[in-house]
């Protein structure tokens, strides 16, 4: 196994990327020193010892073996490619690379064989998309997957911090006989609220980018073009950890007890009888219960899905991912130098009114939401 990698973290003090520095620290990942990277607001602050650098054009990407990027899609499109040019090997978490057919998609207990062909780009999956994938794999691999009904209930925490601090203004707010703050992050008021859209709409599309991120990425990712995958993304007043209602339904029949013993022996997943967001935040595991048979059809079965989106929905997969590539030797030199993200792609992931202001697909806009 290498050892001793210069490794960087791009978007250091956001939600994610904090959760990344821990992660780094708590599964003793073998860096020689790890770099925090934010914007110039943040430069000079000190992060657990290590103190952040602005991503500026004169600073100095040389000498990286691994960069994390977690600081919005904009951010990545313009220096994802300069680090990889440098010779650092990217695992990006936001959308801007994922629909690039030679860039892997890639949840590491599902298909981490798509790393061996990588180009100095990784990305990393959403995070309803993510655990989803983790819970399913295992019943496409034994019986095929025909169709999915999901309808997902995402924290807060899935916007970034802004979002957390709205929904902990409002709740204040409303608890203390006060009106509620005017909502900035979302459309309406997310405290004691349900609101049943997550994502930005592209002109023209009745479905929110998260929806068609959960259709595209469960295709690529289980490498099957004929999965129908029929969403709803929805946004509830949790901090931390989406949860997913699943309806599945099989090529081949599969029974509930046998989907269990499936599921039992898969990696990364818990069973337990009820998960609930607050008892999977801070955990790196997928939990699965209710599994049931679907009444309504011969080969369909219904479960609910939880994680902490920020860990195994994002930060925990991006470090298991550079894991991975050390444990292979597949970090920097054993890929081909340069990969440009191509135009086509780009436009795949910003449709006219997603993205426009540089910052990432994944994050809502009010403007955008067209509600
Ligand atoms: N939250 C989730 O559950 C989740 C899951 C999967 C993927 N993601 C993706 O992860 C990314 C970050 O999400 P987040 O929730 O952590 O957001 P966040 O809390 O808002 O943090 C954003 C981070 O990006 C940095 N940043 C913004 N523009 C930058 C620039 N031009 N150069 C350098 N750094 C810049 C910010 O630095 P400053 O502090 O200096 O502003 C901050 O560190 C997004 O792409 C998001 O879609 C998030």
């Amino acid at each position: 196994m290498t050892s001793g990698l210069r490794v960087a973290v791009v978007g250091a003090t956001g939600v994610v990327g904090t959760t990344m520095l821990q992660l780094l620290r708590e599964r003793e990942f073998p860096a020689s020193e790890i770099v925090p990277f934010a914007t110039e607001r943040s430069a000079g602050r000190q992060l657990d010892g290590l103190t952040v650098r602005a991503l500026t054009a004169d600073a100095d990407l040389d000498g990286f073996d691994i960069v994390l990027f977690s600081a919005g899609g904009g951010t990545s499109r313009q220096w994802a490619p300069r680090f990889v040019e440098h010779g650092a090997t990217v695992i990006d978490n936001s959308s801007a690379f994922r629909r690039d057919p030679d860039v892997p998609l890639v949840v590491a207990e599902v298909n981490p064989h798509a790393l061996a062909n990588h180009r100095g780009l990784i990305a990393n999956p959403n995070c309803s998309t993510m655990q989803l994938m983790v819970a399913l794999a295992p019943i496409h691999r034994a019986v095929g997957i025909e169709r999915l009904v999901v309808a997902t209930y995402q924290s807060v925490s899935g916007t970034g911090k802004k979002a957390i601090d709205e929904l902990e203004a409002q709740a204040h707010a409303d608890l203390h006989g006060m009106a509620m703050p005017a909502p900035e992050v979302y459309p309406e008021p997310i405290a004691f609220n349900v609101i049943g859209v997550a994502g930005s709409f592209a002109d023209g599309d009745d479905h929110t980018d998260e929806e068609r991120k959960m259709m595209f990425e469960t295709r690529k990712i289980l490498e099957d073009e004929a999965i129908g995958v029929a969403v709803t993304c929805v946004r509830v007043p949790v901090r931390i950890g989406h949860s997913e209602a699943v309806n599945v339904q099989t090529r081949e029949p599969l029974t509930a007890a046998e989907a269990i013993e499936l599921l039992a022996a898969a990696p990364g997943i818990v069973l337990e009888d009820l998960p609930t967001p607050l008892s999977a935040a801070g955990r790196d595991e997928v939990f699965v219960g209710r599994i049931r048979r679907d009444e309504s059809h011969p080969r369909a079965l219904s479960m609910w899905v939880v994680s902490d989106n920020l860990r195994k929905g994002a930060a925990t997969n991006a470090v298991q991912i550079a894991e991975v590539l050390v444990d292979r030797d597949l970090v920097g030199a054993s890929a081909p130098p340069q990969l440009a993200p191509r135009p086509d792609a780009q436009l795949a992931v910003d449709p006219p009114g997603v993205g426009a202001d540089g910052l990432d697909a994944d994050v809502e806009r009010v403007g955008d939401l067209g509600v």
